[in-house]
């Protein structure tokens, strides 16, 4: 059931003042939808690496992330739900000792092994050699292993069959960014005459570089248009100050729609600015993709 193709999530249109006063539709694409326990980005990323897992023969997943990591809570979900064991890196050693908090306790009860490492270590596991001795240690040398936040080639076809889904939906389709694994994908399974905008929940000025670089791994070079809309990260990441907030809630009661704060709020939140900026025509489209729950 976790592993089988499943059907499109649906696409509703939303009536948003600040948009409809530019003559923009603002359509949302219920990608939070698409499965119950791994929702929006998570299953589109995940399921084609459990594929791969399953039919390499391998019995347990590895993944890495921070004490608060989506993305380990959703491996940690996908490895009850398969029966596969699951090892979670966790980024900081000084965590160890300490009662979990709320989102590793949920990885501990779906049955995931928590390895905690230094911040050093964990921000050089790019390196094969580091990442040889932190897989060894963790007891998870022959596991599956996923990176960081998900984002690896066969993620990035995932995310492109979401792009399939989208075409001749709108002009324009936007989508929060972590890693930049999603806009990577969702911008080359986009047609002809569409464009993706990526909105970055940190600050840095990095992920252009790294979307290039994922679609390079992914698609052999850059595929797809897209572009990057900054200065909405409103003070960094999963930083959630009064005043989106008091936009998220009131979003969430115009219009029944659940939503996620560290990343889904500031992609709405921008593309209202950037309706009133004029960033799309007046008459035409643009779709948020709503890529998780709160
Ligand atoms: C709800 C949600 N939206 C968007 C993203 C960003 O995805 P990406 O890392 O592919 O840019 C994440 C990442 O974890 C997420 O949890």
């Amino acid at each position: 059931m976790l592993l089988r193709e499943r059907p499109p999530s649906p696409v509703a249109e939303v009536r948003e003042p600040r948009f409809e006063r530019c003559g923009v539709r603002l359509l949302l694409k219920r990608d939070d939808l698409v499965h119950p326990e791994l929702p929006g980005n998570k299953w589109r990323k995940l399921a084609p690496n459990l594929r791969a897992a399953v039919a390499g023969g391998h019995r347990e997943l590895v993944t890495f992330g921070g004490a608060y990591s989506n993305h380990l809570r959703a491996t940690a979900a996908a490895g009850r739900l398969l029966g596969l064991g699951t090892v979670g890196v966790v980024r900081g050693d000084e965590l160890a000792g300490r009662p979990l908090n709320d989102s590793l306790a949920r990885c501990a009860a779906d049955g995931m092994r928590l390895h905690f490492v230094s911040r050093s270590d964990y921000r050089r596991k790019a390196e094969p050699a580091v990442l040889a001795r932190l897989l060894e240690a963790a007891g998870a040398a022959s596991a599956y292993a996923v990176p960081e936040g998900g984002s690896n080639a066969l993620a990035l076809e995932g995310c492109a069959a979401l792009g399939r889904e989208l075409r001749g939906v709108s002009e324009a389709v936007a989508v929060a960014c972590g890693t930049g694994g999603t806009l990577a994908g969702l911008a080359a399974g986009l047609g002809p005459g569409q464009r993706a905008i990526g909105v970055p929940v940190l600050a840095g000025g990095f992920l252009g570089g790294e979307v290039r670089s994922l679609q390079q791994q992914a698609f052999g070079g850059p595929a797809g248009d897209w572009s990057l809309a900054e200065g909405f990260d409103h003070g960094g990441y999963a930083r959630v100050p009064a005043a989106l907030e008091a936009f998220a809630a009131g979003f969430e009661d115009r219009h029944g729609v659940p939503v996620e704060r560290i990343y889904v709020a500031k992609l709405l939140w921008a593309l209202a600015e950037l309706a009133e900026r004029g960033e799309f025509p007046r008459g035409s489209a643009v779709t948020a993709v709503v890529t998780g729950r709160p």
